[in-house]
């Protein structure tokens, strides 16, 4: 077998394996490889050799032409994936960082029209080029921070319009840059101020008017709703995610993150391929998800950047068997952190995931979140050649620094796109 890349001699290279039909689930979380001196051999796009350095040198056939890494005293993993970001908006908004000190909460800020709100102005008033610009900028700061695949959700628009808008600036930034996409239409994401007090008359338009056109444009498939206290209830969030369903959209839920609304439970009923955020989830919710094969993608981030007390409960998910998975949740007001890194030391922390767990979380499972896991996700013979090489000795040193961004290079479908000079 021929290689047109080598990377060997990692003093570590670790990757799940077999588990691309199903996310990691229960004690399979933790389950990972780990090859001691390893070595990835990848042929044009894809994987082609996993294993030792000696064994892969020994399976494929290399020339003048074949490009050698010496990761020497560093450690290969796959390529990560951010299973839910909301990567493309206008504006920010660090003006809302004095309110939030004086003890504003999130959701009294969206009250007042603030928030997720203040972020849908400034995105309605952005051109598609501009967003397509900032969204650019931002995956490449993904990228360089390890992250080779993102989930991209609209929801700062909420006119057909805006919404159209967004999702097809997340096609362009998909184009434009290394980082693939895979979009969310997350019409659903609050009420619009022409519709204030009104959320059901506004769901008759993302249901009439939006869904139809991103189905009919192939924009997304997938469909996400907030189900919160004064933004969707339960009864709304199942109206719009039913309908949604109906046309053909895969699900995925914003839930039980600041009141408990039941919402693990409603994506479990309606075989959502996840459920999010998910920090006030109950018993019956982690029960259910279970069952159900709901991933349970945790943002840890969100968490800390809010201030909340308490984080999800990922120890006793893990062990309940709901697959996890995290991501940063990167978006302009609770969560402007767009590094996996920092969510894998906050996961071991405050989750109480050990370091392995965190790994599968965000490679496989996150793969399995967002659609893709037959094809990336783990570095294994025939997947897409997404490999990152951490200046760490082993993948503990990645849980153990934070702060600091570790990532040597990075590989995207066989290339390397960033070496970054320690
Ligand atoms: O996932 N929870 C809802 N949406 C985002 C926050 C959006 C915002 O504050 O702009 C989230 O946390
Ligand atoms: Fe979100």
């Amino acid at each position: 077998m021929k290689a047109t890349l080598l990377v060997k001699n990692a003093a570590q290279l670790v990757t799940s394996r077999d588990a691309s039909d199903a996310p990691l689930a229960g004690e399979r979380q933790q389950e990972l490889t780990v090859i001691e001196d390893g070595a990835v051999a990848v042929n044009g796009s894809k994987i082609v050799a996993v294993g030792s350095t000696e064994e892969v040198m020994a399976r494929v056939e290399t020339d003048q032409k074949t490009r050698e890494v010496d990761a020497s005293g560093q450690l290969i993993t796959p390529g990560f994936v951010d299973p839910h970001t909301h990567v493309v908006f206008g504006g920010s908004r660090e003006h809302e960082l004095t309110l939030k000190l004086q003890g504003v909460p999130y959701l009294e800020i969206l009250a007042r029209g603030g928030g997720i709100l203040s972020s849908v102005e400034a995105t309605r008033a952005a051109s598609k080029e501009e967003l397509v610009a900032r969204g650019e900028k931002y995956c490449q700061q993904m990228l360089v921070q390890g992250t080779t695949t993102a989930e991209a959700k609209s929801g700062y628009g909420l006119t057909t319009e805006a919404e159209l808008k967004i999702l097809e600036a997340i096609r362009q930034v998909d184009q434009v840059q290394q980082v693939d996409l895979v979009p969310t239409f997350l019409g659903a994401h609050a009420v619009p101020k022409e519709y204030k007090g009104d959320p059901d008359r506004y769901l008759d338009l993302v249901i009439d008017e939006m869904l139809p056109r991103v189905a009919e444009k192939k924009l997304s498939r997938y469909c996400d709703v907030f189900c919160e206290e004064g933004i969707f209830s339960i009864e709304q969030s199942r109206r719009v995610l039913s309908a949604a369903r109906d046309m053909g959209f895969e699900l995925k839920m914003h839930a039980d993150e600041i009141v408990p609304l039941g919402g693990a439970e409603l994506a479990s009923e309606l075989g959502a391929v996840s459920a999010d955020h998910l920090l006030v989830i109950s018993d019956q919710g982690i029960e259910q998800m279970a069952k159900a094969g709901v991933i349970g993608v945790i943002l840890p981030g969100t968490t800390f950047y809010l201030r909340e007390d308490h984080y999800a409960p990922g120890r006793k998910m893990i062990e309940a068997g709901v697959p996890v998975s995290l991501a940063t949740d990167f978006n302009p007001g609770s969560s402007p952190n767009n590094n996996l890194q920092l969510v894998i030391n906050i996961a071991c922390l405050y989750l109480r995931m050990t370091p392995a767990e965190v790994i599968n979380a965000i490679t496989i499972n996150a793969a399995h979140a967002v659609g893709r896991a037959s094809k990336i996700g783990s570095l294994e013979k025939g997947k897409n050649a997404d490999i990152v090489i951490f200046d760490a000795p082993n993948y503990d040193y990645l849980a153990y620094r934070y702060g600091t961004n570790l990532v040597s290079s990075v590989i995207k479908n066989g290339k390397i796109v960033e070496e970054v000079q320690q």
